[in-house]
């Protein structure tokens, strides 16, 4: 279940994990991440704007993999896929959205920080999860003792990652790729100018060639 997608986000790398007051900002923000090569977003339920947004910028940016973050119920999911999101991501790990989201045919990564909550997801078939928030919950060394009995599963860790860890967390192989919020922060772009959110996008980048060639 979801091989396309997985193999999609593991060649996507990082995953820049989205907050928007305006819809304004969707699309230009698309822009910029895009021109600095980051063809992905994880458009947060955290403002009421986030189903807008997460269509605008699937239609501007087609063969961008826009999707939602922050969901916390099924009528997010619903929202969700109705603006044309292409994947979803919970915080923590809830069995109305893991469902919904599978009946729905959407790709789900929960959260999941210990044995039981990876246990549930795998049960679901679900291959990948997200880690979070990663630094808090051990970072590499909880992820690298989790996948000692749950062989075949993968991670993907947000929360405390940045340019300075980025390389550490891709060059483990169950890392299929790291979400984060560092180039994507309201304040690089207050003013309208996204140049520096294109930089940050690149520099990420470069760093996800290095790894995965
Ligand atoms: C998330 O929602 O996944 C986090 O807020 C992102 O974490 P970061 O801000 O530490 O990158």
């Amino acid at each position: 279940m979801y091989e396309e997608f997985y193999e999609k986000l593991e060649q996507l790398g990082v995953v820049p994990v989205v907050v928007l007051e305006r819809v304004e900002d969707a699309v230009p923000l698309a822009d910029a991440l895009h021109r600095g090569g980051m063809d992905s977003a994880e458009v947060t339920f955290r403002t009421s704007c986030a189903a807008e947004c997460i269509k605008a910028m699937s239609e501007a940016h087609p063969e961008m993999c826009v999707g939602a973050g922050t969901v916390l119920n099924v009528e997010q999911v619903e929202a969700a896929a109705a603006a044309g999101a292409k994947f979803i991501v919970s915080p923590g790990y809830n069995e109305d959205v893991v469902c919904r989201s599978i009946e729905l045919g959407l790709p789900v990564l929960p959260g999941t920080v210990t044995p039981t909550e990876v246990t549930s997801a795998i049960n679901h078939s679900l291959k990948v999860t997200k880690f979070f928030p990663a630094a808090q919950y051990g970072g590499l060394s909880t992820i690298k003792a989790l996948c000692a009995p749950f062989v075949g599963h993968r991670f993907m860790p947000t929360g405390g990652i940045s340019a300075a860890n980025l390389e550490e967390y891709l060059s483990y192989p169950k890392i299929i790729a790291c979400g984060g919020s560092w180039m994507v922060k309201p304040s690089l772009f207050e003013g309208g100018n996204f140049s520096k959110v294109t930089e940050l996008a690149a520099e990420a980048m470069a760093v996800v060639r290095k790894v995965r060639g």
